[in-house]
């Protein structure tokens, strides 16, 4: 779940807030083509292109692309031959087995199907009606375009994305064949061409008359030449030469994809964030840049972000702007490591200090409450160890968030379950706002809220799944609580 709710919160930031009304609906002709369990395997097999959403009717993201998707529908309609876009209700329970076997795990998601359906890539392109018709137009053509004049090398190599050229003497081969191959697999990723001309590209070397494979990247070399012309092997070059050294996340969307990969990545994650208009920056990304590229082939990935764009991080790690600039790292584990009012210089030291396994793991904690006297008690992550796991006590904890409506029916219940409590020292009805404390990592599985744990006085963890009454929670309570009559010190309060 991690991944998925970073990647929404890192993006969400500037790509995806605003919720602006979507258009009625209208009730003349759809071009996109409806398709469900019953028609889709039909339909799809008749077609060597098709563009398929799976969306879900109460997703709001799908509620925003519908009336784009259907204009580009409308303007593709169009094209010569026709190419079609289609979607499926993936939330329809008959549609679950189909869901599933394209692997849909977010809504929307879009696939393009090629040759009836047997390649299946990722729709990366834009969410709006001209990008989707301009994305959606290059994929269904060749995999690489040929470059003949400037024209063309402009209308290929967009300087602010990767983008990959073959230089070829002539347009045939085993060495041509196996760079197609290659635009085949990862056409819906970058942007490829070839030519026999390399002075019409932009950087490297124009005297080349190949076979050689030029990619251009928006950052640290620009370009890289390859010789190797098998496609697995070029292929996983490509995927390495394609990472930046340092991942940029600010407001420009272009950076968006390597934001997406470096989350992807199963290093450890290592961010530093920076205002970017601090007199600063420069010193610190230079001094930054050189230690990513101290571990560049280590099991870290570096990502600097602007303070501005990065309101979602801070509040997913729990972060101050008064710790700015601060380096975090978060491992595949979850555990985070924190440096605030991190200088320049110390950069090195203290990521070598993490690497050493000498900086202590930090946790995200509201401040534990002075006074705690409400029958319901509170518990943030820094009291949780003593309140929860030492404490002796049957503790009956929600975890809960701010903003859910069930939490907010449930607190009466609570209350009052409390209160029937209140002279027993052994039981405790307890509270953790989870989105603003860190969570024992492995213990609970906390993927929605309200979620209720019952932890018996012997330590005994059970999820709490039994009905949301004050009858219900007492009598669980009554049953699996540890009589902790011969321990504990809340026995002569009795
Ligand atoms: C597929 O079936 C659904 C449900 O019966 C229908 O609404 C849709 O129009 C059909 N699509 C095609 C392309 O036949
Ligand atoms: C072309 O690709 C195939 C399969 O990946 C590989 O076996 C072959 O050696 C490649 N040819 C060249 C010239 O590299």
């Amino acid at each position: 779940m991690a991944i998925r709710v970073w990647i929404a919160l890192f993006i969400c930031t500037f790509a995806l807030l605003g919720l602006t009304p979507h258009a009625s609906e209208s009730e003349s002709k759809e071009f996109v083509v409806t398709l469900d369990h019953s028609n889709f395997s039909d339909f799809v097999g008749q077609h060597k292109f098709i563009v398929v959403e799976f969306y879900a009717p109460w997703c709001g993201h799908c509620k925003k692309l519908a009336p784009e998707f259907e204009k580009a529908a409308q303007v593709l309609s169009q094209n010569d031959p026709p190419i079609f876009l289609a979607k499926v209700d993936a939330n329809e329970e008959a549609n679950k087995v189909l869901a599933s076997e394209f692997e849909i795990r977010g809504f929307p998601t879009i696939k393009i199907l090629r040759y009836g359906g047997s390649v299946v890539q990722d729709y990366k392109g834009p969410r709006e009606a001209d990008g989707i018709v301009s994305y959606v137009k290059k994929q269904s053509g060749p995999a690489s375009a040929e470059i003949k004049s400037s024209e063309d090398a402009d209308a290929v190599i967009d300087v602010n994305k990767i983008n990959i050229v073959g230089v070829f003497p002539e347009f045939s081969g085993e060495k041509f064949e196996n760079f197609t191959a290659l635009a085949e697999r990862l056409r819906a990723d970058y942007d490829f061409g070839h030519t026999s001309d390399a002075k019409l590209l932009p950087r490297g070397d124009s005297s080349v008359s190949g076979p050689v494979v030029r990619l251009f990247k928006p950052f640290d070399e620009l370009f890289i030449d390859f010789q190797e012309f098998d496609v697995d092997a070029l292929a996983k070059l490509v995927e390495e030469a394609t990472i930046p050294t340092v991942t940029v996340f600010n407001k420009d969307p272009n950076n968006h994809p390597f934001v997406i990969k470096f989350f992807n990545s199963p290093n450890a994650k290592a961010m530093l964030f920076v205002n970017f208009n601090s007199d600063l920056i420069d010193t610190f990304k230079s001094k930054y840049h050189e230690v990513a590229k101290q571990y560049k082939s280590s099991d870290i990935s570096f990502l600097i972000g602007d303070v501005e764009a990065s309101q979602g991080a801070f509040q997913y790690f729990g972060l101050k702007e008064d710790q700015v600039p601060l380096i975090i790292i978060q491992k595949n584990d979850g555990e985070k490591y924190l440096k605030p009012n991190v200088e320049p210089d110390h950069i090195a030291s203290w990521v070598k200090e993490f690497k050493d396994g000498k900086v202590k793991p930090f946790k995200k904690s509201e401040p534990t409450p002075e006074v705690n006297s409400e029958p319901v008690k509170v518990v943030v992550a820094d009291s949780f160890q003593d309140m929860v796991f030492n404490s002796g006590k049957n503790v009956l904890l929600e975890f809960y968030a701010p903003w859910c409506g069930h939490c907010k029916q449930l607190a009466p219940i609570l209350d009052e379950v409390a209160a029937s409590f209140e002279n027993d020292a052994d039981v405790m009805i307890a509270k953790i706002d989870a989105t603003a404390n860190d969570i024992p990592q492995g213990t609970f599985e906390v993927q929605g809220y309200p979620t209720l744990y019952f932890k018996s006085a012997s330590g005994k963890i059970s999820p709490y799944q039994g009905e949301r009454t004050k009858e219900g929670f007492i009598d669980y309570i009554q049953k699996n609580r540890d009589k902790a009559a011969e321990q504990g010190p809340g026995k002569d309060e009795l």
